[in-house]
């Protein structure tokens, strides 16, 4: 037997698990092992079985799985439209978990990380296109400054993993409050799936390097579906628009080259870094900001672009790199002034623009997708270039220092 934190981590051993609740303790011989509480009482638990691919676990012809992950990217879309699709082609999540979210007036979304990211995505769909009022909230901050609870919440939890310790002691708090709990995960079965009334799953395959990839735009197409779902005018035709997201995706991907010598042109032998945007550009340059300090080491901020003259803009040196991403018609000009600001004090700016937006001297123009997706598209692009940056400062890019896959300590 082994002790595991994670089904995943010994997923090459076996396919049999047994879970350990809280307050319990295991006995592990080489072949036998039994549970009991601190009590004293015996627990007699029956297997699980996960149910993975073992194709999905190898890196194939890929040097790294970031890589494979990144490229996965299209099918998982694909795969998750097929997924929350009826007989009739419409997209439906569970009636229960419909009916559930119908009755609340506000959505508490709380995770870490990426995931964190994805929630403020998760935001604005819910707001936008289901009309609730939704909060995100970072699971290790929750209990020192929990949200001021009235009516009827919901409360999302978000996690690749499903595992992570500071989202799980918010769910267990919010469990004896009594309220209602949705988790979207990538991994069946696991402890934040289990423990949550409803759970929606990512289907993005197993992610194993650490920087977190498609679990992202799973994330993200999740929680539209979800939002699209509960909207009353059905006027966004998400499923068509998901799967021109998924050609441009393809195309961005099929390019990677590019990315590869703005990476060098950009980030060879730099300390730091900015990616600034406004809106759900914004959004996309945390993340962006956060895959790339992770991975190459590179410390980089994700910056509302607006923001940046009020102090920080105060960093920028002679050739400081500065990533502007431009995908909002609305923001564009103003974005474009925040990137002359940063230039006039010596940053060299690269800017990553949505097609119908672009200027002559920009750097990487995306295919044009629904403005409300974009976040899809423009997260694929900062992927790859903190892969190559850390191919090509010499790292390990599945397995950055100081990190693990599944973070189970508080
Ligand atoms: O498994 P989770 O989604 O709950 O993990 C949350 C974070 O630890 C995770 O997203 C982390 O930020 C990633 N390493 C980022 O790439």
């Amino acid at each position: 037997g082994v002790v595991a934190s994670d089904a995943m981590a010994t997923i090459q051993l076996t396919d049999q698990y047994v879970e350990i609740h809280d307050g319990e303790m295991v006995q592990l011989t080489n072949t036998d092992f039994a549970i009991e509480t601190v009590s004293g009482s015996v627990i007699n638990r029956a297997p699980y079985k996960a149910t993975v691919d073992a194709a999905d676990l190898e890196k194939g012809m890929y040097p790294y799985y970031m890589l494979k992950e990144i490229d996965e990217q299209p099918a998982v879309l694909r795969r998750i439209v097929q997924q929350y699709q009826n007989s009739a082609g419409e997209l439906e999540i569970p009636n229960e978990l419909k009916q559930a979210v119908q009755a609340v007036d506000r959505i508490h979304i709380v995770a870490c990380g990426t995931s964190y990211h994805a929630g403020w995505l998760g935001k604005h769909f819910l707001e936008k296109m289901a009309g609730i009022p939704t909060e995100v909230h970072i699971a290790s901050e929750f209990s020192y400054n929990p949200p001021l609870i009235t009516g009827n919440p919901l409360f999302v939890f978000i996690s690749q993993s499903g595992e992570t310790a500071d989202s799980r002691q918010v769910l267990v708090k919010i469990k004896e409050w009594g309220y209602p709990t949705l988790t979207i995960t990538n991994v069946q079965g696991s402890t934040l799936s289990r423990e949550a009334d409803h759970t929606l799953l990512l289907h993005a395959g197993p992610e194993i390097a650490v920087a977190s990839t498609k679990a992202y735009t799973a994330q993200i197409s999740v929680l539209a579906i979800l939002a699209a779902t509960l909207s009353e005018e059905n006027d966004f035709a998400l499923i068509h628009e998901l799967g021109i997201v998924a050609n441009a995706m393809d195309s961005i991907i099929a390019e990677k080259e590019q990315i590869a010598e703005l990476a060098e042109a950009y980030l060879t032998d730099k300390r730091s870094a900015f990616y600034i945007g406004r809106g759900l550009d914004y959004y996309v340059s945390m993340e962006a900001a956060l895959k790339l300090k992770e991975i190459s080491y590179v410390q980089t901020e994700g910056f509302a672009a607006g923001e940046l003259k009020h102090g920080t803009i105060a960093l920028i040196e002679e050739g400081t790199p500065v990533i502007a991403l431009i995908t909002q018609a609305e923001n564009a000009s103003h974005t474009r002034g925040n990137i002359e600001e940063v230039r006039s004090r010596g940053a060299h700016t690269c800017v990553c623009v949505m097609e119908g937006l672009q200027q002559e001297s920009d750097q990487l123009v995306l295919p044009a997708v629904h403005p409300m997706l974009t976040p899809l598209l423009a997260v694929v692009p900062t992927q790859l270039l903190a892969y190559y940056a850390t191919l090509q400062r010499g790292f390990d890019v599945d397995k950055p220092r100081n990190l693990a896959k599944s973070v189970t300590v508080e």
